[in-house]
């Protein structure tokens, strides 16, 4: 691409700020859980500047948005960029939103420098990519790639005892979820630009990560049984507390991944829910969540079996029940050569150094690599940090990183 596009930092700034006010934590956490009014108004937001740029929208039954800019050979599969606006509890304002704003300022800027895709260009704005409500992430995309089906989406309840279905049709989207599954051949590529959420970019003094393969996760819900009672009367020897066969449980998922003798196998408890949760009770009941991922999906599953025989062992022995529920274990994708080499011509054009990494965290990118071939743009994060208030890129870097999906793009789209 020869034309010089000029991407709008400041603009970026400003519309990245607006979009972290919508949010059910105080500044600068970012609370916005999928389906709630707080997630919907941020929608709005988003559809006007979507309007703005001039592109058609639509919306399909879970609500994730496809927002086009017609080629001149639209019969041809298009080139789709994005990812999602919903952030965990507590979050930052860049997880997601970079490669959503981003993706929207590249269509843009791209139009305003009178360059004409002979492929469409899309952005898509994923619905939850965020596990917070559903227990499973990227249910957006998922449903999008056929890995989850209508049934399933009918079936898979939030706290609230709302399938997601029911919730998506309470929130609007009312169209047919049969329809949210995506045709192969659709698209011809698809890359998302998003934060590296880890250190290794800011540590090497790099500004470009281009993704070659993102790590596979499993999530596990563990609850566990045993019995309350009079913190006073309830002698020791009598106990079936469920929070102390909790905490071994813990302990055992903790040391799953580090005894597999690499960096890569990362294993976490999130969720620890305690019932009843009061101060004089013996717990008789737990409910945990557990991610386990690794680059390897072999030994990602190996941890997951030791987690479920580890559990059942702890249970026996601390005269408790377990109920484990696999809920998701996906393998891990990998990108695709060409659109690899595309990022990493574009930054050099950009006059930008770029590296090849792996992505510990997952993405809608995940399940699109089950559409079409797909690539993934990294820009540092702060200190490596994210899922957290104190995530950061700077403007210079969130713009740099836009400048370079906008040669990608415009690279694949001819
Ligand atoms: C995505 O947010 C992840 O947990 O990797
Ligand atoms: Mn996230
Ligand atoms: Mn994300």
């Amino acid at each position: 691409m020869e034309r010089k596009v000029e991407v709008n930092a400041a603009r970026l700034t400003e519309q990245l700020d607006a979009l972290a006010r919508f949010s059910d934590a105080p500044a600068p956490a970012v609370t916005r859980v999928v389906y709630t009014g707080t997630d919907l108004k941020a929608r709005a937001y988003l559809k006007t500047l979507v309007a703005e740029v001039g592109l058609s929208a639509r919306e399909d039954a879970l609500g994730n948005l496809f927002a086009r800019w017609e080629g001149t050979e639209p019969a041809l599969p298009a080139v789709a960029t994005g990812s999602h606006i919903d952030a965990i509890p507590f979050a930052g304002r860049f997880d997601g939103t970079v490669g959503v704003l981003g993706g929207l300022e590249v269509l843009r800027a791209l139009k305003a420098s009178g360059f004409a895709p002979k492929r469409s260009l899309e952005l898509i704005v994923f619905t939850a990519e965020e596990p917070t409500r559903f227990g499973v992430g990227c249910f957006g995309s998922r449903a999008m790639a056929g890995v989850l089906l209508p049934r399933a989406l009918a079936e898979l309840r939030g706290d609230d005892g709302l399938s997601v279905l029911e919730a998506a049709a309470r929130a609007g989207f009312t169209g047919n979820p049969s329809d949210v599954r995506l045709g192969s051949g659709c698209y011809h590529a698809f890359v998302e630009l998003h934060i590296e959420q880890g250190p290794r970019l800011e540590a090497a003094g790099v500004p470009i990560g281009v993704v070659s393969a993102v790590a596979a996760p499993a999530t596990l819900h563990v609850t566990l049984t045993g019995a309350g009672g009079h913190a006073g009367a309830v002698l020791m020897p009598q106990r079936r507390d469920a929070l102390l066969a909790g905490a071994e449980v813990a302990r055992a998922v903790e040391a799953a991944a580090l005894e597999t003798g690499t960096p890569d196998s990362v294993a976490t408890v999130g969720v620890f829910d305690v019932h009843p949760g009061a101060v004089n009770s013996i717990p008789s009941r737990v409910f945990m969540t557990v991610d386990v991922r690794d680059t390897d999906l072999r030994r990602r599953d190996g941890m997951v079996t030791r987690i479920r025989r580890d559990t059942e062992e702890l249970a026996r022995k601390r005269h408790v029940t377990a109920d484990v529920k696999l809920l998701n274990a996906d393998p891990p994708a990998t990108c695709a050569a060409d659109i690899m080499e595309a990022a990493h011509a574009a930054a050099e054009a950009e006059g930008l150094a770029s590296r090849t990494l792996v992505s510990r965290a997952y993405h809608d990118t995940l399940f699109m690599a089950r559409v079409c071939p797909v690539g993934m743009i990294f820009i540092p994060s702060k200190d490596g940090v994210s899922h957290c208030p104190d995530e950061y890129s700077s403007p210079d870097e969130i713009a740099q990183g836009v400048r370079v999906l906008a040669r990608t793009l415009a690279a694949l789209a001819g």
